[in-house]
């Protein structure tokens, strides 16, 4: 079979690569020979590392009729979707690693590919097989939950803050030095990079639409050493999590910094490395781990698909054969998410706050679970401040912004007052 590799970048080195170099054993399995015919880069002069014909005109290679697979490694969302959307127009399979693709167009391309195959294994927490796993291996569950660490570069920088004491702005220095992280890191410390991973997993799950505005996504950027430290006090870690969990007829879908027990298998989940466990209603709860990007893991995706569609095995896009009959399956409204929160508030340090904050957080119905007083040092100009600690029981998101609105306009709160979810 031939292939056009649109997009010779980091993940489509490797394809080429790992396509020549694993070339018996890849024909083997999948029966056919599977050929890199040609790769559409953007600047010809750029210097690469690899053993194929290169051209930056990507409409002729589009219309090519002795290419059979065409795997889209560009990155973006307007121009691959133009391209894909030609490509099975034409009638011919299409592999993508493009999550931002998926995140916005996901069911159009659906509507599109009708019995075209259209591989996209790679396009969430690279090398792991999650997308498999949930259209194929847990086919037969409904999935209760969905939790997963699938940003390599906050992972690193929080488990730095963890491990090291060193603050987020040094983390993020090192990683951006060490190549995990871009030189704009928005995208992966802000939580959308993930949020696209989430919906592509929660539609495969639930069937649910959705783009990534429509869902609630937060970023690591405002934890600080005070975090770290409440959370060693209190045997929690705090990772970049990723949630999608039915409740009731609705489904839950949020990106947010969390609050997680040491002793939870996703809490040892460290460095670059990612992992998402699926709970099903007969499976119980399953984890699975690796790497998460890197341009051999990711490729490793993407041969895979390439091989199911040389085989001749085609599934159902987002997982659904015809259309999925339980209607209800919307997604909850933010302000109706429930679960435990801790706040970290700095106040002046005087008589009657402490009162005067779990009055305000009683009236609007948080019970508090904890409180802990970071012991004061004072500065130069003998400033009296104090860092105080509250985590709450469970809690709906509505009061929990309304508590935080009020707080914001005490005279008496010295800082914006942080929040982290908990999750159980
Ligand atoms: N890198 C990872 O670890 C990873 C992991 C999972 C998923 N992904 C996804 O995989 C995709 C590719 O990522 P990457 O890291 O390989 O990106 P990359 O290193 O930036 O490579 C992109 C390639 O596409 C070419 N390109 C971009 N726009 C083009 C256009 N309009 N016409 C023709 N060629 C164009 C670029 O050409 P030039 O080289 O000439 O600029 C380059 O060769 C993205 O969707 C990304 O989200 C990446």
């Amino acid at each position: 079979m031939n292939v056009a590799i649109l997009g010779v970048g980091t993940v489509g080195e490797q394809v080429a690569k790992i396509l020549i170099q694993n070339q018996k054993l890849i024909s083997a399995r999948a029966g056919k020979d599977i050929k890199p015919v040609i790769g559409v880069v953007r600047n010809l002069d750029k210097k690469r590392d690899v053993n194929l014909p290169l051209t930056n005109d990507i409409n002729s290679v589009i219309n090519r009729d002795d290419i059979d697979i065409y795997i889209e490694l560009m990155g973006g969302v307007d121009e691959p979707y133009r391209v894909v959307s030609e490509i099975l127009h034409r009638k011919k399979a299409v592999v993508t690693a493009n999550k931002a693709l998926l995140a916005y167009h996901r069911f159009k391309l659906q509507n599109l590919t009708g019995d075209t195959p259209f591989g996209f294994e790679a396009s969430v927490a690279g090398g792991i097989p999650i997308i498999k796993a949930l259209r194929e291996g847990l086919s037969a569950n409904q999935i209760l939950s969905i939790n997963g660490i699938m940003n390599g570069t906050s992972n690193y920088i929080l488990t730095s803050m963890m491990n090291s004491g060193v603050k987020f702005e040094d983390a993020l220095k090192k990683a951006q030095e060490l190549g995990y992280a871009e030189a704009d890191p928005t995208f992966d410390i802000g939580g959308f990079d993930t949020a696209h991973k989430l919906l592509i997993l929660a539609s495969i799950a639930y069937g649910v639409h959705g783009d990534p505005e429509d869902i609630l996504i937060e970023g690591i950027e405002g934890i600080t050493k005070d975090d770290i430290f409440f959370a060693q006090d209190f045997e929690y870690v705090i990772k970049l999590l990723a949630i999608a969990k039915k409740v009731g007829d609705k489904v839950e879908l949020r990106v947010h910094p969390a609050l997680v027990a040491k002793d939870k298998m996703i809490a040892k989940v460290d460095g670059v490395m990612n992992a998402v466990s699926v709970a099903g209603d007969a499976v119980g709860e399953t984890m699975f781990y690796g790497p998460g990007a890197g341009g051999s893991a990711t490729a490793s995706a993407v041969i895979s698909d390439l091989i199911d569609i040389a085989r001749g095995t085609n599934f159902p896009m987002m997982g659904y054969k015809s259309p999925l009959e339980i209607k209800s399956l919307e997604l909850l409204a933010q302000d109706e998410i429930r679960t435990k929160y801790y706040f970290r508030l700095k106040v002046d340090d005087k008589v009657g706050v402490l009162a005067r904050i779990t009055n305000l957080m009683s009236e609007n119905n948080l019970s508090i679970d904890s409180f802990l007083q970071k012991p004061h040092i004072k500065n130069e100009e003998n400033d009296k401040k104090a860092t105080l600690f509250f985590t709450t029981h469970t809690s709906r998101e509505a009061d929990v912004k309304r508590v935080i609105r009020i707080l914001e306009e005490q005279e008496f709160i010295r800082e914006k007052p942080f929040m982290i979810r908990i999750e159980q």
